[in-house]
């Protein structure tokens, strides 16, 4: 099995622009696949996740050409995508599976989803039931985990509140929504990820965003688009952590997307007294993007983070509870359930990682409490194949006496090729 063994760092020292946006790789793939006319997508994320989308939509009969430095599309229009003559494999995307299944719910074929052993166990009701309400026919194993069919269907407009914050879910009802006739109105219980509001209207769908309501008009046609995607922060992350926990540290990230409904690690890691600037703030493609200084060996302190800041962090979990372990006091997160059903059982696989290093934590149902300041030390932690486990896991490994070996790492390329070269350069 691939595994790393790695020590601590003296410090983190220079400039490091993170990988591009993979939830904003993923979506400029769909929406291009669904436009009419060429796009071309500059800085896409050349990682599994997004490839897997890729591919979904060869097999759909979109064409799209990897020049190794840009994504070209010739879109087909929203009417435009053929059946595919096999099973399609999101392969660990949760991202390809369910943004996916709203646009071939309303696609009057026949259509087959599965993926990895990670993809097959996440929960798919929450797609299933929304895009049943507008007349997809869909089936799933157990009614709720893949591999789903899904025969589309003349779609009707719904309005939906969702019960849970996932913009997954949000786009796979929009991507639907395009296909229903009427108006398709979604009512989130707190604000997710907003890249599809901000994306779909600039290829001319017809969206409309009041606080937590969100409409769209179906039966619109789009337009191909040129796209740069932004640096992705969850992947700037584990260095701004890093940098912040190892003493002589001074790294600038580059290029980082700073959409707000992403950064909520930045706001909690300054309560925790965090030395973090940002600068240099512009717009690529209607994303906030800058530049973040951060400088390592202030003493943190604990924190309490609660369900309603959870949306805005969900995947800086695992690296804010390496963070934890380092603060002064117990931090405290609940409201975090989701958690449960990422890529692996996050809550679950970073307290038995992290408490194997040393670390003292108590889990319950939807959080966990940490308490710190804790010297960690040199183990052998699992990552389950979890790609933000492995990397958080790595980050720990640098402030940790002794040696870290981090199994099944080759993960990270779901997300962050190149993560462990960034790494060696950065700690050099
Ligand atoms: C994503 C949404 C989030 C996030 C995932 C990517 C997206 O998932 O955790 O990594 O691109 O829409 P949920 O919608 O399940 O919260």
């Amino acid at each position: 099995m691939d595994r790393i063994e790695l020590s601590r760092a003296r410090r983190f020292k220079g400039e490091l622009y993170p990988p591009p946006d993979k939830s904003i790789s993923h979506r400029a793939v769909i929406f291009s696949s669904l436009s009419k006319g060429e796009s071309i997508i500059k800085n896409f994320l050349r990682a599994e996740d997004p490839f897997r989308t890729i591919n979904a939509f060869r097999a759909l009969g979109v064409e799209i050409k990897d020049t190794g430095d840009e994504i070209l599309i010739k879109g087909k229009g929203i009417r435009g995508l053929r059946e595919a003559d096999d099973v399609i494999d999101c392969g660990n995307s949760g991202t390809t599976m369910r943004l996916l299944s709203g646009v071939l719910s309303g696609n009057p074929f026949f259509s087959v989803l599965t993926g990895d052993e990670s993809l097959r166990r996440r929960p798919m009701s929450r797609v299933i039931i929304p895009l049943r309400a507008m007349g997809a026919e869909i089936t799933a194993r157990e009614d709720n985990y893949p591999p789903l069919s899904i025969r589309g269907r003349k779609l009707n407009a719904i309005t939906y509140a969702m019960p849970v914050a996932s913009a997954q879910v949000k786009s796979a009802i929009l991507l639907a929504g395009l296909y229903a006739e009427g108006e398709t109105e979604i009512v989130e219980p707190s604000k997710s990820r907003d890249h599809t509001e901000r994306m779909l209207p600039a290829f001319g769908a017809q969206v409309r965003v009041e606080g937590l309501n969100i409409t769209i008009k179906g039966r619109t046609e789009l337009k191909g688009l040129d796209i740069t995607v932004p640096g992705d922060f969850s992947s700037a992350a584990f260095f701004i952590a890093g940098a912040l926990l190892i003493k002589d540290s001074e790294i600038v990230l580059k290029g980082v997307g700073i959409n707000p409904t992403r950064t909520g690690l930045i706001d909690v890691l300054r309560q925790m007294g965090a030395d973090i600037e940002i600068t240099g703030i512009r717009e690529v493609s209607g994303e906030p993007v800058a530049d973040i200084f951060c400088r390592g060996g202030r003493a943190l302190k604990a924190v309490t983070i609660t369900g309603k800041e959870i949306p805005a962090m969900v995947d800086e979990f695992p690296i804010l509870c390496v963070a934890a372990t380092q603060a002064a006091g117990t931090t405290t997160i609940s409201g975090a359930g989701e958690l449960r059903v990422k890529e692996s059982d996050r809550i679950w696989a970073m307290a038995g990682a992290l408490r194997k290093m040393g670390a003292e934590i108590e889990e319950f149902d939807d959080g966990l409490c940490i308490k710190g300041r804790t010297d960690l030390q040199g183990a052998t932690v699992e990552s389950y194949g979890d790609h933000r486990i492995a990397m958080a896991m790595s980050i720990a490994a640098l402030i940790a006496d002794g040696t870290t070996t981090v199994k099944d790492i080759s993960s990270v390329n779901i997300s962050f090729p190149g993560f462990y070269e960034s790494l060696r350069r950065l700690t050099a």
